[in-house]
């Protein structure tokens, strides 16, 4: 029987990925039965919503889906829409592993982190005010709850994952109540790990290990906005935002997208690398328990990137996405 999943396009180059994504899945022969969404300005175009209930009602039902990037307007405008998804659905986890891929050009080698990020609160509460002209404040909102439950979920991950350690990054030093309450609880929560080692780092002093010295992160362990900072900063170690995947996870369901953006300087220029989008495809076919097929794509991608002939602009080739993902449907095909 197919699987019925919410595909969500996004905008940007976020068709172009997606479309090659798809094509990918097909040629490995996974039935899919895809339910496509607009979501932001295509959305608000359409039916004057960027959010259609449509499109929620449908992850809903589905409990799964794959997600192009969505472009949010800066310093104006309507709210992001990838923000309102995940509260709406309450998916609070936000994992990004960040690991060196066979054949791409990167700084370091020995790079093997996984990223978990609260996705619900902290700055992205999205709570701010004009107190008079010249003077606005924005509220960081931090709960007890929210940070547990991100806690136990990094440690839990760990556990099931076979990694050794969880670092919660923080600025607690300056936000001593904010900060330090995700860091009280992140503290609790580890405790009941003992197996699992704990440390902690400042935020500013995290970027700079990180960009020294990445091998010595395993789990890291962050509140909203540090990890969405931190995600594209750990990007950068292994070759960029072309190659490094994403899932949203809640309890009841998980949207898969990689942690770029809508990269509107590629847009519409058959440019994009698929890597990053396929990558978060593979863990949500995992996740729906087609894990062989998702090891024959993982297969095909890594040996097209290993021969390093067809590689996309972002990795230093002069392949196409088109390309790309014409030799990964091929390489896919001499192995099936
Ligand atoms: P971006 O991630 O879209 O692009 C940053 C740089 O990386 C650009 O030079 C871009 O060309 C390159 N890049 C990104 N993905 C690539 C890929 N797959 N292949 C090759 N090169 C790639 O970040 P930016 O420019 O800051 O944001 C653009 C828009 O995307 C904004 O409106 C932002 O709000 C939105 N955005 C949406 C996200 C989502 O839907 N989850 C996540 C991050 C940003």
């Amino acid at each position: 029987m197919a699987h019925r999943i919410t595909l969500i396009p996004g905008d940007g180059i976020g068709p172009e990925v997606s479309a090659a994504v798809v094509r990918i899945i097909e040629a490995a022969g996974v039935a899919i039965e895809w339910e496509e969404h607009d979501a932001g300005i295509v959305a608000f175009e359409r039916t004057g919503s960027t959010l259609p209930q449509s499109l929620l009602d449908s992850v809903i039902r589905n409990r799964v889906a794959l997600k192009g990037p969505v472009t949010t307007p800066v310093g104006e405008g309507f709210t992001s829409v990838n923000v309102g998804l995940r509260k709406a659905l309450d998916l609070y986890a936000n994992l990004r592993p960040v690991t060196n891929l066979p054949g791409v050009p990167s700084r370091f080698q020995g790079v093997d982190m996984i990223i978990v990020r609260e996705n619900t609160e902290d700055l992205y509460a999205g709570l701010e005010n004009e107190i008079v002209p010249g003077v606005v404040a924005g509220l960081k909102v931090i709960t007890a709850v929210a940070s547990e439950r991100i806690a136990r979920f990094a440690f839990k991950h760990a556990t099931e994952n076979g990694r050794r350690k969880v670092t919660a990054i923080h600025k607690a030093n300056i936000m001593k109540q904010a900060d330090g309450l995700f860091l009280r609880c992140a503290r609790a929560v580890a405790k009941e790990y003992p197996d699992i080692q704990y440390d902690e780092k400042i935020v500013d002093n995290a970027c700079m290990q990180l960009v020294m010295r990445p091998e010595q992160f395993d789990v890291l362990l962050l509140p909203n906005l540090y990890g969405d900072i931190v995600s594209d900063l750990a990007a950068g170690l292994v070759g960029g935002l072309g190659v490094v995947p994403g899932a949203n996870l809640g309890e009841n369901s998980a949207v898969f997208e990689a942690v770029h953006g809508s990269a509107p300087d590629i847009a519409g220029q058959d440019l994009a690398n698929p890597t990053a989008l396929l990558l978060s495809a593979l863990t949500m076919l995992r996740y729906i328990g087609e894990r062989s097929s998702a090891d024959v794509i993982f297969g095909a991608v890594s040996r097209v990137l290993a021969a390093g002939t067809t590689l996309t602009r972002d990795l230093g080739g002069s392949a196409t996405t088109t390309q790309f993902t014409d030799a990964v449907v091929r390489e896919i095909a001499a192995h099936r």
